[in-house]
């Protein structure tokens, strides 16, 4: 993602406390149910439930969340511009490795990740 640092957005979930409230892999402690999981960030074709899961909006939300869901329980935390731009850079390197190669012809979600596998999720023996 352009003008954002990767490693430093990892410092900055780590210490602003996101992972009181998110699962976020590669982020020490970030282990909460509390608000949905980030894992495998790159793949989500939405933000929030409603905006196109882009770079520049996700900055919009890290910045201020409320201006976005009013009455979400995601609070502000005060994020400064460039804060939220690496931490954005972060949360897109989740599961890039695994975006899947795009077959021609197909309608594309706004992160351009083409479908998707099928979760598996089998019941237990
Ligand atoms: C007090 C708990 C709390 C903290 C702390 C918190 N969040 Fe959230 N976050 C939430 C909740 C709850 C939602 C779902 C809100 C909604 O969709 O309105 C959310 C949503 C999100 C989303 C969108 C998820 C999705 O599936 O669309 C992202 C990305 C996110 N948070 C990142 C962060 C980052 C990065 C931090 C730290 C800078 C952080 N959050 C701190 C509670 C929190």
């Amino acid at each position: 993602m352009a003008g954002g640092d990767p490693e430093r957005g990892r410092q900055v979930a780590l210490a602003q406390g996101c992972g009181a409230c998110h699962v976020i892999p590669g982020v020490r402690g970030a282990v909460s149910w509390a608000g949905p999981p980030l894992t495998e960030w790159a793949r989500r074709g939405y933000l929030a439930g409603h905006l196109p899961n882009s770079p520049e909006n996700l900055v919009a939300w890290l910045r201020n969340p409320q201006a976005i869901s009013p009455g979400s329980a995601m609070p502000n935390l005060g994020l400064t511009e460039a804060e939220a731009r690496d931490t954005a850079a972060y949360l897109f390197t989740l599961g890039a490795e695994r975006l899947p190669p795009v077959p021609a012809g197909l309608p594309l979600g706004p992160n351009q990740a083409g479908p998707r596998e099928e979760p598996r999720i089998r019941p237990r023996a």
